[in-house]
């Protein structure tokens, strides 16, 4: 997810468990091939064969309106050993759609035909092109063709954010949209879309007929929401992670990401995964309410501390 989920936060998640694959941010293609430095900001652990530290495999995303640009960032990012390519057909942003890529692809078919065939012909046969894309651009009519155009050029999966591009990031997601898809191609179907707990996942998988699942902001709202949904699958019990060890994560990320930062934006990469945990801890509004007004590394860091070691005080004594 662009601006939220770099390496650092895959680290993080990976790390927690239950996920089986992950994508990077999308990296936009233009006209040219981009320099090695872009893919190793993107996706660093092309220097560790495309795995995240705790071994989960990562793909890497481009987003492009041309086929041979995105075809030879492809191959480019193949080489660096990327363990597969996955190209773009749902980012609904305006300034990715007025250059021509994303969502807007949808509404011709042909063309996410042509750069699917292009980046195949391109990239080794054994690494996979998948595709990410939504129901369609101003309506949900025409997600069948574009299945279908990404199934015959080639694509190895393809991942089904419910929704058209009009729809936003409102609910409901659409997911019987993906059952549909199911029945025109012969490649796994990823579901994608509103799956935030274990009954989302079970209502999402009995309406798309999916096994396989992508989630987005529920994770970031539950970090261990992957784990929770594979044990309920083997039919274990689960206990939610508490809010202590949520901080911790919290600090851990806050102390790899804060000297990326100039000082005055120090703590924003934390107060905007506050944003997504509040959804599901109640105890993340507060800490955000505390720490909006902090603007040094050090006063961040003991509101973080103290609000781990709170919970886990307050937890022991129970
Ligand atoms: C802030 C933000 C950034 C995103 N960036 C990307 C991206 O770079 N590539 C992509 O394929 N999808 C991106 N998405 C879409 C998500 O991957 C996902 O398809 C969408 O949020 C629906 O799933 P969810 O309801 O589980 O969040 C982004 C979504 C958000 C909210």
């Amino acid at each position: 997810m662009e601006g939220v989920v770099d390496h650092t936060m895959r680290e993080l998640l990976t790390d927690i468990g239950g996920i089986d694959t992950c994508v990077t941010e999308f990296i936009r293609v233009t006209e040219h091939v981009l320099p090695n430095r872009v893919f190793y900001k993107f996706c660093p652990e092309l220097h560790r064969q495309s795995i995240t530290a705790s071994g989960v495999p990562v793909r890497v995303q481009l987003l492009g309106g041309k086929p041979e640009p995105v075809a030879a960032n492809a191959a480019k990012v193949a080489q660096l050993g990327a363990c597969a390519i996955d190209l773009n057909f749902g980012c609904p942003a305006k300034t990715v759609n007025k250059s021509d890529g994303g969502a807007r692809l949808l509404q011709t078919p042909y063309r996410l035909y042509d750069i699917i065939k292009a980046t195949r012909a391109q990239v080794p046969k054994h690494i996979p092109v998948t595709a990410k894309m939504r129901l369609g651009f101003n309506d949900r009519s025409n997600y069948l063709d574009n299945a279908i155009a990404a199934f015959e050029a080639g694509a190895t999966e393809i991942t089904v954010h419910a929704r058209s591009r009009a729809d936003g990031y409102r609910p409901p997601a659409y997911w019987e949209t993906i059952a549909d898809i199911k029945q025109v191609v012969t490649i796994p179907v990823i579901a994608n879309g509103e799956i935030w707990s274990v009954d989302d996942f079970l209502r999402c998988k009995n309406e798309s007929g999916c096994d396989d699942f992508m989630l987005g902001r529920g994770l970031l709202s539950c970090p261990d929401l992957a784990l929770s949904i594979k044990a309920h699958q083997l039919g274990e019990s689960y206990t939610p992670m508490k809010w202590s060890e949520v901080c911790d994560i919290l600090q851990s990320f806050f102390n790899s990401t804060t000297d990326l930062y100039p000082q005055k934006h120090t703590g924003n990469r934390v107060k905007q995964w506050l944003n997504y945990l509040r959804r599901q801890y109640p105890e993340a509004q507060n800490l955000f309410d505390t720490i909006k007004r902090y603007r040094t590394k050090e006063e961040i860091n003991q509101a973080l501390s103290a609000c781990a070691s709170t919970q886990n005080t307050s937890l022991t004594s129970m």
